[in-house]
């Protein structure tokens, strides 16, 4: 009671003229955030009178408080294109106490993180670290570090993807040159070589993993035509990191960048990126500085790069809860051992496929480049492809992509990513797609 009596008084002293002044609503959440503030004080042993009255005469809140909905996210199922569902573990490490970014905790952690990366990514590169910000940050990252003004940059453009990289490639001065084929197609080592010595690049993009279209790249020989031509390589490996087969040493890749929140089960916030000697090489002597204040490599590379155990130097402050959470799904990954994580996803991709034959469903692409973590289905003719996404979100709380860009409305994206590679999640799938079709006469 005297506490409360105190409390109260040490509010209206603090506090007297803007309540008795404005009398607005901004004002009045104001006085009873002070005085919550003061019943805390009051907890503690303070002379309440020694303190400075404050007055509020030139404070006010001039935008009203918003009233908004309960926060309450729905429990989905997420077998679209990603994000996936994240795994439980992964969730409770977001919730550990946070750290100093340049504590010694957070700069070991790192440092696992690295080693961790590194494996996923199968590649000895030193420089592997996890860029701040998602995919499109550590794809930009390789575009604006890579590239100089005048370079020619081939790209790989046979989905949504690699038409950002040339976007990407034309911001930072490059002279974008395209590989193109169609959607849910891949390029031949020959194409790819032809491609090579006639536009002589700088740099060449290929997107491992299309997310676009559903197509997986072979990169057998291409790491030595482009050593051989004097070509740095990067890889988008975003939705195959830790679900499909992925060497960026043994394949010669230069820079790679990939995603979180796709096959290793993390939410979006960090991505992965790795570049080989020669790419540190082109970093380091560059005759431009790179265009991009944040995602320049050197400066970050100061920061979380080096692992020399030299003094570390802010650059910003890196996204500490996102670091465990990656960390953690790495971890997994390194628990479950990435063969047996390549296998689970295939197998899960396969009964997914079964199903689809049963079904008369056609994927996008042919069997042998076609991705384990992503299918895209053609949508067969008669049927609103939208509703059928509608209808399992709505019926089952499930989430399938729609087509993107060139393929929007030819296809559905179906992703069976870390935590729902499982084969019950792929019958579950099947099954409520079959619902959603037979609401529209499809017979299945
Ligand atoms: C192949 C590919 N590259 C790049 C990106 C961009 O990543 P983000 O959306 O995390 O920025 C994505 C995202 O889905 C992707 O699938």
């Amino acid at each position: 009671m005297l506490l409360r009596r105190f409390s109260r008084k040490a509010a209206c002293r603090m506090f007297s003229s803007s309540a008795t002044q404005a009398g607005s609503e901004g004002n009045r959440a104001m006085s009873a955030s002070a005085a919550a503030q003061a019943s805390h004080m009051a907890a503690k042993p303070i002379d309440i009178t020694a303190q400075p009255v404050l007055t509020m005469k030139n404070l006010g809140e001039d935008v009203p408080i918003p009233s908004v909905k309960s926060f309450n996210p729905p429990i989905r199922l997420l077998c679209g294109p990603g994000p996936g569902n994240a795994h439980p573990r992964v969730y409770s490490a977001m919730s550990l106490p946070q750290v100093g970014h340049l504590d010694p905790y957070f700069l070991e952690m790192m440092e696992d993180i690295k080693s961790l990366l590194r494996y996923s990514f199968q590649t000895n590169n030193s420089f592997t670290i996890p860029v701040s910000g998602t995919g499109s940050a550590a794809m930009e990252a390789c575009v604006a570090n890579m590239i100089e003004p005048g370079d020619v940059f081939l790209i790989g453009c046979n989905g949504y993807f690699g038409k950002r990289l040339v976007d990407m490639g034309k911001r930072y001065g490059a002279v974008p040159v395209t590989m193109d084929r169609p959607w849910g197609q891949v390029f031949t080592y020959e194409e790819i070589k032809e491609a090579i010595e006639k536009h002589k690049p700088k740099v060449l993009a290929l997107v491992h993993a299309e997310t676009s279209t559903g197509a997986c790249q072979p990169f057998d020989g291409v790491g030595e035509l482009c050593r051989k031509h004097g070509v740095l390589l990067i890889a988008d490996c975003v939705t195959s990191i830790s679900g499909v087969p992925l060497y960026l040493d043994k394949w010669g890749v230069d820079a790679a960048y990939a995603g979180t929140q796709k096959a290793l089960s993390c939410p979006p916030g960090v991505a992965p990126l790795s570049f080989s000697d020669r790419a540190m090489d082109k970093l380091m002597n560059r005759k431009t500085d790179v265009a991009n204040w944040y995602l320049d490599m050197r400066m970050v590379a100061s920061y979380i790069g080096s692992n020399t155990g030299g003094a570390r130097s802010y650059h910003h402050t890196a996204p500490i809860s996102m670091c465990y959470a990656l960390r953690e799904a790495l971890e997994i990954v390194r628990e479950e051992g990435l063969e047996n994580r390549w296998k689970k996803h295939r197998d899960a991709a396969e009964m997914f496929w079964s199903g689809l034959q049963e079904m008369g469903l056609e994927p996008l692409v042919a069997y042998e480049h076609r991705l384990p973590t992503l299918t895209t289905i053609k949508v067969p003719q008669g049927i609103d492809p939208k509703q059928v996404t509608n209808f399992v979100l709505h019926k089952y709380g499930i989430e399938i992509g729609n087509g993107l860009g060139e393929l929007s409305g030819k296809v559905w994206r179906v992703g069976l990513m870390g935590v729902n590679a499982t084969p019950l999640i792929a019958m579950t799938v099947l099954s409520a797609m079959k619902d959603a079709l037979r609401q529209q006469g499809y017979k299945c």
